[in-house]
Parts: C-alpha cells; sequence; structure tokens
C-alpha cells in the first residue's frame, strides 16, 4: 500500500494492548476535530438505537490494516468480511450481500476506484468509504466524485472510523426507507386508482340501469317501441364504430339512441295509441315528443349530452325536419347517424299498417334520400356495410331481453383514426 505509514502500526501503546489497534492521534490532528467524533461516538454509545449494524466488506491488500480495522468494526457490533484486493472482492460482492464496502485506492492487483464504479454501477444505494493515505487526497476527493461516500484518511482515529462508518450506515438506511416509503406510496396510489376505476364502473353500471328503467317506462306506454329502440341502438351504434366515433362519443350517441322516443311519455295515449291518420294538430303534438323528451333528459348529468340527440333525432339533411328544422352539419352527428339506423329498422320491420319490407328495400330507399332526409356520408358508411350485418344485429335483439349494457362500443380493429 503506497504511502501507508506503516510505523504508526508498530506504536509502543498499541504493542502494550491500550489502543485498539488504530494509529494514535496524529500531533497535526485537528482537536476539534477529534471533539466532534468524540461526541459522536458518546452519542452511539448512549443511544445504541441509533446503531445500524450490518456487514460491512473490508477491502485492502495489507493484511495487518485489514484486521484492525475488522476488530475496530467487531467490536462496534458489525458483522466484518475481508478481502484483499478488487478481485477478491467482487467474489465476496457476487457472493453474498453488504451494506458498507471500506476500500484501500492503491491496491497491488488494481485500483480501488475501479472497484467504487463497478460497485457503483451495479448497486448505487451500496455505499463506499475509501481509505486513502494523506497523499492520495486528491484521489480520495476525486472518488467522491465518482459516488464514494467519505473516506478516510490514513492513518486514522479508532472514532474516526466508527463514525464514518456509523454514519454511511444511516445515510443507507434513510436512502432504502425513502425508497420502501416510494415503492408504498406507489402501491397505494394503484390500489386507489384501482379503487377509482370500479367506482366509475360501478357507477356508469348504475347509469345503465336507470337508462334501462327509462326505456321500460316508455315501453309500458308504447309496446311497439321496445325492440324497436334496442335495434336501433344497435344499428346506430354499428354505424357510428364504421365512421370512426370514439367510443366516449359512441356511448353518448348510443344513450341518445336508445331514448330518442323517450318524450312520448308525455303524449296523450289517445294520440300515442291512435290506429288512424292523425289530424294536423294531433300531429303536432305528436311532434312535441322530441322537445318533451330533451327537457326530461337535459337536467340528468350523465343524460346531457345524449338529450341533443333525442332533441334533434327528426332533423332532416335538407332542413326539411322537425322541430327547428336544422340543416346539415347544424345537426349533431349522432342524430345524422340515427336517422339512417331510424329508417332501416323501419322499413324492415312489421307496422299494423304493412308488413316489413327486406333489408335491400330499406337499401334503395335510403339511398334515394341521401342528401335530403340523410347526411350522404352516412349513407356511403351505410352502403359500405353488408346487409348480413344488420340480420344479424336483429336476430340477436330479437327475443332476447337484452340490457343497454351489453351493447358493444368498442371501436373495430380497422376504424380508422379520429
Ligand atoms: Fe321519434
Amino acid at each position: 500500500m503506497r504511502g501507508f505509514p506503516r510505523r504508526r502500526w508498530s506504536d509502543p501503546e498499541r504493542e502494550a494492548g491500550k489502543e485498539t489497534g488504530l494509529a494514535p492521534k496524529p500531533a497535526q490532528q485537528d482537536a476539534s476535530r477529534s471533539a466532534l467524533f468524540a461526541v459522536a461516538n458518546a452519542d452511539l454509545r448512549t443511544n445504541p438505537k441509533k446503531r445500524t449494524a450490518g456487514r460491512i466488506l473490508v477491502v485492502d491488500d495489507e493484511a495487518h490494516v485489514r484486521t484492525m480495522i475488522a476488530a475496530t468494526l467487531e467490536r462496534q457490533g458489525y458483522q466484518v468480511m475481508l478481502a484483499s484486493g478488487g478481485r477478491e472482492a467482487q467474489d465476496a460482492l457476487d457472493q453474498d450481500s453488504f451494506e458498507l464496502i471500506l476500500t484501500d485506492i492503491v491496491m497491488q492487483d488494481g485500483n480501488g476506484l475501479a472497484l467504487l464504479e463497478r460497485i457503483h454501477a451495479e448497486n448505487p444505494n451500496l455505499p463506499v468509504i475509501m481509505v486513502t493515505a494523506i497523499h492520495d487526497i486528491s484521489v480520495a476527493i476525486d472518488s467522491m466524485r465518482r459516488g464514494a461516500y467519505d473516506y478516510v484518511l490514513k492513518p486514522f482515529e479508532r472514532e474516526h472510523l466508527v463514525a464514518t462508518v456509523q454514519r454511511a450506515l444511516e445515510h443507507r438506511q434513510a436512502l432504502q426507507e425513502s425508497r420502501t416509503y416510494q415503492q408504498n406510496l406507489e402501491q397505494v396510489v394503484r390500489a386507489r386508482t384501482e379503487m377509482l376505476r370500479q367506482a366509475m364502473e360501478d357507477l356508469e353500471h348504475s347509469y345503465d340501469v336507470t337508462l334501462e328503467a327509462l326505456g321500460d317506462a316508455l315501453d309500458l306506454k308504447d309496446s311497439e317501441t321496445e325492440g324497436h329502440s334496442k335495434r336501433v341502438t344497435a344499428y346506430t351504434i354499428a354505424l357510428a364504430r364504421a365512421m370512426g366515433i370514439s367510443p366516449g362519443e359512441i356511448k353518448v350517441i348510443a344513450r341518445g339512441a336508445f331514448l330518442h322516443d323517450i318524450g312520448k311519455m308525455a303524449i296523450p295515449d289517445q294520440i300515442l295509441r291512435k290506429p288512424g291518420k292523425l289530424t294536423p294538430e294531433e300531429q303536432g303534438i305528436m311532434r312535441e315528443h322530441c322537445a318533451r323528451g330533451y327537457q326530461m333528459l337535459r337536467k340528468i348529468p350523465f343524460l346531457a349530452e345524449a338529450a341533443e340527440i333525442v332533441f334533434t333525432h327528426q332533423e332532416h339533411y335538407d332542413g326539411s325536419g322537425y322541430p327547428n328544422s336544422l340543416k346539415g352539419i347544424a345537426i349533431p352527428v349522432g342524430a345524422r347517424i340515427f336517422a339512417v339506423a331510424d329508417t332501416l329498422d323501419a322499413i324492415t320491420s312489421d307496422r299494423p299498417y304493412r308488413v316489413a319490407r327486406t333489408f335491400d328495400a330499406a337499401r334503395q330507399e335510403i339511398i334515394r334520400c341521401s342528401g335530403t332526409q340523410f347526411d350522404p356520408t352516412v349513407v356511403e358508411v351505410y352502403l359500405r356495410i353488408p346487409n348480413e350485418l344488420w340480420l344479424e344485429l336483429r336476430s340477436e335483439i330479437t327475443g332476447q331481453n337484452r340490457r343497454f349494457s351489453t351493447f358493444d362500443i368498442s371501436p373495430p380493429l380497422s376504424a380508422p383514426s379520429q
């Protein structure tokens, strides 16, 4: 070990067993620093809980230095393992775990700085104290820049060594506690997020149950709407998905489609159930169902957006619809999609005054009304979908007590990006 003041280890006092094996205090040693270490050590003696016992690896190529450091630390209750150089240290690190490393800087089989860098790369939270002779001080400082926790100058005092070791172990413990705290915090955040997600899911479910209750209430009043509402919802969702509309927006559109005729609850039975043709006055009252439905839903927060579709579901693309003769894209896209789905189901379903027509017939009618009643963009998307899909959706719903929450609003795999 270069520059190590060997004479200090053969000091007569130490030979006589008065000292612990470490160098006596050099004359030039700063007295105030000694006093500080003495205070720190006294604190450890009076408050043993502050001491952090740990496994320490001591790396030095001089056996008597290793032995003396070990003896000092073992007397403090630490478990010490010894290594005579970088290679042995690496073997020890591979086989065992340590809370602290004390390493000489200049050794026969390599540089302590290289060992420091390896340790730092593999285990950045493992503190390393460099042990060095006075004239290596610049190297010691450089080692701290490279991640060493501290350095101890040789010859060292027992108190200084013990206090530095204790401080390093407490630093490591603080780092570990901070990491554990962070991990616990992350776990708590994950758990809370999951709880929140679950609560949102429950809330969504209760929304759907409320929505279904509204639909059931309308069915009691107008039994004709039951299957119609569900089929129109399924067709509207299929069209909206094909148009690349986001799942969040589709949910709103689906709710609007499902409840489009909810305002009919406010229409007198003699008009709603009249078998024959309505008079112009009755027709006027019947047309109020859009605004009545809107008024019913707009105050319900989760249905407020869907209420817009309920309000505009009878508007025509060319402005010939009601209640506000809205035109083109002034009509919400959900209502424009719904209009095609609604006609598709109306034509292909039995009515008291006529039997159902085919999906091909519906297709011809929708093409005929593209640009007048219907948005041509929606019609174009509709025409890309084969009749088999509508037949499949229709047979899925017919005869089933289909719940609103079971409709699939997820985007298709090939959905174009919005
Ligand atoms: Fe309607």
